[in-house]
C-alpha cells in the first residue's frame, strides 16, 4: 500500500506525557498522544463503536476508550480483551520541532492535505 508523510500542523509540539489530541488530515480523524514512550498517532474512531479516542485516557501507553472503556495499547493497537478488535496505529516523527505522520494514500486524501516528504 502506498504511504506518505503528512505534517502535523495544529498539534503542539510540546504535549505532555499523557496529553491526547484530536487532528483531521484529509478526511481522516487522528488522536495524536504523547505516551510514556514517545510521541504516538491512531485513528480517532475506536474500532468499537466509533467513540473518541482523543476524550479518552492514557495510562502509560495503553489508551482507553471514554465510550466503554475498552484498552488499546497505542503502540502495536491492540485490545488485549477484545483480540479481533485492531486499533490502526500510524508511524510518526518529530524532528526539528515539527510532527508529521505517515498514513496510506487514499483517493480522498489525494485531493485533501499535501503530501510532504519525508522529515529528516
Ligand atoms: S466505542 Fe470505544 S469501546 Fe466502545
Amino acid at each position: 500500500m502506498e504511504e506518505t508523510w503528512h505534517e502535523v500542523l495544529d498539534v503542539p509540539d510540546d504535549l505532555e506525557v499523557g496529553q491526547l489530541v484530536r487532528t483531521k488530515i484529509g478526511p481522516r480523524r487522528l488522536c495524536i498522544g504523547r505516551s510514556v514512550n514517545g510521541f504516538f498517532a491512531v485513528d480517532d474512531d475506536c474500532p468499537h463503536a466509533a467513540g473518541s479516542l482523543s476524550e479518552g485516557l492514557l495510562d502509560g501507553v495503553e489508551l482507553i476508550c471514554p465510550v466503554h472503556a475498552w484498552v488499546f495499547n497505542v503502540e502495536s493497537g491492540e485490545c488485549p480483551d477484545e483480540p479481533g478488535c485492531q486499533l490502526s496505529v500510524y508511524e510518526i516523527a518529530h524532528r526539528e520541532g515539527r510532527l508529521a505522520v505517515r498514513l496510506p494514500v487514499t483517493p480522498a486524501s489525494r485531493d485533501g492535505a499535501a503530501p510532504r516528504p519525508r522529515p529528516t
